[in-house]
């Protein structure tokens, strides 16, 4: 590596409020910094007045907001003089997990709920040459059986039980913040272990205190506003749930591992906790592509129904900042995709004539 090379990754950015030290080599993969975008169509669409933001993490390296507790949680397992690495997942924590462990040169070893997992997930944590093992069970049973092995066995768990995960999450705030020069009114999320409403909450914390030295940009915190599928809910039952179910797999969770600290955000916020049919989830994926060009995973899109279903009822009044956290890329999940759509391909001829009457058709 030339000795001017710049690393462009979330450690280098935030080193002073991570905890890793000036010689700290970090496993980074350049996530982080992703974009903030306004969306232009859709509050003409709901009729309301509000800034709109989605805060677009499909774009990380493997294609979710993993990665930025991925990076500081391999740096800190090597550091650490580990050589594997170990996680239950619904697809996201195992393809990044797996990314990590292969630019760090260690192993990753995966546990994913057989037949549940989106097809793009499965390909990126194959390829990048994970120990996939598939459980006939779901992601809490998982999650159950990897902090069990961890006992006895010599891996660190890179769940969002294993704090530096959250630690790296957490600069999404601190991004969002800086970029907007202030914390939104109101901060959607979509839930599902909880690692991430836990991070973002302590990300505006960290900020609003300054408690680490950062820019006095701003006093106030969002209201963090949590959203599950029906089937998956149990911050909206107020109880664990045994059998989740949805389409949107990432938050296919029934017993979140960061059940006390999403409640304490939802409370210090002032926040609460919504959930939505998956028909709902779907709808609000496809309107945000169709109108603002931007493709997220069904999950995702759980968060941005939230804030439309919310404005719609007053609970968000108009006027407010708010920003989506769009959890994940469309791309994960290319078969859920292309059942909803009902603009099938055109097939013709390769001749120019037929082309031709394809568009003129359907003009
Ligand atoms: N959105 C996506 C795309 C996810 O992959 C996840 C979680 C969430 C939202 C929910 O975040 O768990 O921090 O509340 N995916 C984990 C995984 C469980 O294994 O990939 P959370």
């Amino acid at each position: 590596m030339p000795s001017n090379h710049r690393y462009t990754g979330l450690i280098d950015r935030y080193r002073s409020r991570l905890p890793v030290s000036e010689s700290s080599r970090a496993v980074s993969l350049g996530e982080g910094n992703t974009p903030l975008i306004r969306l232009q169509n859709i509050p003409a669409i709901i009729q309301k007045e509000v800034d709109l933001y989605v805060k677009y993490e499909g774009l990380n390296p493997t294609g979710s907001f993993k990665d930025r507790g991925m990076t500081v949680a391999v740096t800190k397992a090597v550091e650490e003089g580990s050589r594997a690495i170990l996680c239950a997942s619904t697809g996201n924590t195992s393809a990044s997990a797996a990314a990590y462990a292969a630019r760090a040169g260690i192993k990753a070893f995966v546990l994913i709920p057989d037949g549940k997992i989106a097809l793009g997930k499965l390909a990126q944590t194959m390829l990048y040459g994970a120990v996939i093992i598939q459980i006939k069970g779901n992601f809490d049973d998982g999650m159950r059986l990897v902090k069990e092995v961890a006992g006895q066995a010599p891996v660190t768990i890179v769940n969002s039980i294993n704090p530096y995960r959250i630690e790296g999450q957490k600069t999404a705030a601190f991004e969002i913040v800086e970029e907007l020069g202030r914390a939104p009114d109101f901060h959607c999320l979509p839930v599902g272990n909880a690692g991430n409403i836990t991070a973002y909450w302590k990300g505006y914390c960290e900020y609003a205190s300054q408690s680490r030295g950062l820019p006095a940009i701003t006093d106030t915190r969002p209201v963090m506003a949590g959203y599950q599928a029906a089937g998956a809910a149990p911050f909206v039952k107020g109880e664990m749930v045994d059998h989740p179910e949805t389409v949107a797999t990432a938050i296919r969770i029934g017993h979140p591992q960061s059940w006390d600290h999403a409640w304490r955000a939802q409370k210090e916020s002032g926040g609460w906790f919504e959930c939505f049919e998956d028909a709902e989830i779907l709808k609000v994926q496809k309107m945000l592509a169709e109108n603002e060009g931007i493709f997220c995973e069904p999950a995702s899109a759980a968060s941005l129904a939230g804030a439309l279903h919310d404005l719609a009822s007053g609970k968000i009044p108009e006027g407010s900042l708010i920003v989506c956290t769009l959890t994940g890329n469309g791309l994960k999940d290319p078969d859920t995709a292309i059942q909803q759509c009902s603009l099938k391909p055109v097939t013709v001829e390769p001749k120019l004539d037929a082309v031709k009457r394809a568009i003129s058709d359907r003009l």
